[in-house]
């Protein structure tokens, strides 16, 4: 089968398709017919070598967390799928894989793809959505009638940040260059603000969760405008998030969080029935076959793209 795959950290030429062995489906694994896969700044940091602490160097790595495609073989030890159910999904962790023809994933790694929805729209939704629902919900504890700031509201996750805040009833101030203020708008965001000239921790503003996507609002910038114990939430694994992180651990009051998204089966569930209703809908800037993916990540690392690309898997 073909296989996206590097043989060294580097640049976007390390990116090769390789012929490889179809993975052995485990007993308690589903193997998946692969159709559209998405890429992530996830993908390009791996690449770059830039986690190596985490993923190791054991090459050749593979690349994608996102997927959807149709089961192929289902272990002896699973039951709840047959071959040629439509499913959506991730991986977790910091092996990647899912830009190849088959995949083998764990049951909390995929769910039923939304009905209403193509290969390439599904592969677009389960890593941001999930890290969107994660932030929220398991870490800001979003309530109806929140003031939900989201910076970096354009990107992957920021695009699903807005219509997630909006299915739990939430005021929603998004943050993007102007250009994309339309596009927010009709996602959902009550109020669009450009970075370029507005500073929105010098505002009156009082936000029950500021989530900080795009990763440059720490969080004593962010103090000032949160509300007495509203919290903030970064996507960023970085010295100064985990400080704050730990500083606030037992704070009754403001408190910084920061999300590590995990594949979860009911996560899954939940963003496809959201999905099924027309609460949220996936936002793909560009779909590109398999022999592009170069060109793919490219684009990721211009750090301005609108919503997902996606890969399509011959
Ligand atoms: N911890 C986790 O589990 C987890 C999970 C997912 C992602 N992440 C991380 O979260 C970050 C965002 O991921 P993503 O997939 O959303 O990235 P992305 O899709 O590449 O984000 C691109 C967006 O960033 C916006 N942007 C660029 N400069 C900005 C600025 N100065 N201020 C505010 N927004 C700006 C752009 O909007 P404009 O074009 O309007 O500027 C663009 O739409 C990445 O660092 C990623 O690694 C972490």
């Amino acid at each position: 089968m073909k296989s996206a795959v590097f043989h060294a950290f580097g640049d976007i030429d390390v990116i090769r398709i390789v012929d490889v062995e179809i993975p052995a489906t485990g007993e308690s694994e589903v193997l998946v017919r692969v159709r559209a896969a998405a890429v992530n700044p996830k993908d390009t940091f791996i690449r770059k070598g830039r986690f190596a602490a985490l993923t190791g160097s054991g090459f050749p790595m593979r690349t994608g967390f996102d997927f959807s495609g149709e089961v192929g073989h289902v272990g002896s030890g699973l039951t709840g799928y047959k071959e040629g159910d439509p499913v959506y999904g991730m991986l977790d962790g910091w092996e990647g894989g899912t830009c190849a023809e088959y995949l083998v994933v764990k049951p909390h790694q995929l769910s039923i793809k939304p009905t209403n929805l193509s290969f390439e729209e599904a592969a677009a939704l389960p890593l941001v959505s999930l890290t969107a629902l994660q932030a929220l919900r398991d870490e800001a504890h979003i309530k109806s009638g929140f003031h939900v700031c989201i910076n970096g509201a354009a990107g992957g996750v920021g695009s699903m940040a807005v219509q997630i805040a909006k299915c739990f009833d939430a005021t929603v101030t998004a943050i993007s260059s102007r250009q994309n203020h339309k596009f927010l708008r009709d996602l959902g965001a009550n109020r669009c603000i450009d970075y370029h000239d507005t500073d929105i921790t010098s505002s009156q503003e009082r936000f029950d969760i500021f989530f900080d996507v795009f990763g440059n609002q720490l969080f004593d910038n962010v103090r000032p405008i949160l509300a007495p114990k509203g919290v903030w939430v970064s996507t960023v694994l970085r010295p100064e998030v985990g400080e704050a992180v730990e500083r606030t651990r037992d704070s009754k009051g403001q408190c910084a969080r920061l999300v590590i998204v995990r594949a979860d089966r009911e996560d899954l569930n939940q963003v496809r029935q959201w999905a099924e209703a027309g609460l949220i809908r996936p936002v793909i800037q560009q779909v590109f076959p398999l022999a592009d993916i170069a060109a793919a990540h490219r684009q990721q690392e211009s750090k301005h793209t609108r919503g997902k690309l996606v890969v399509t898997i011959p």
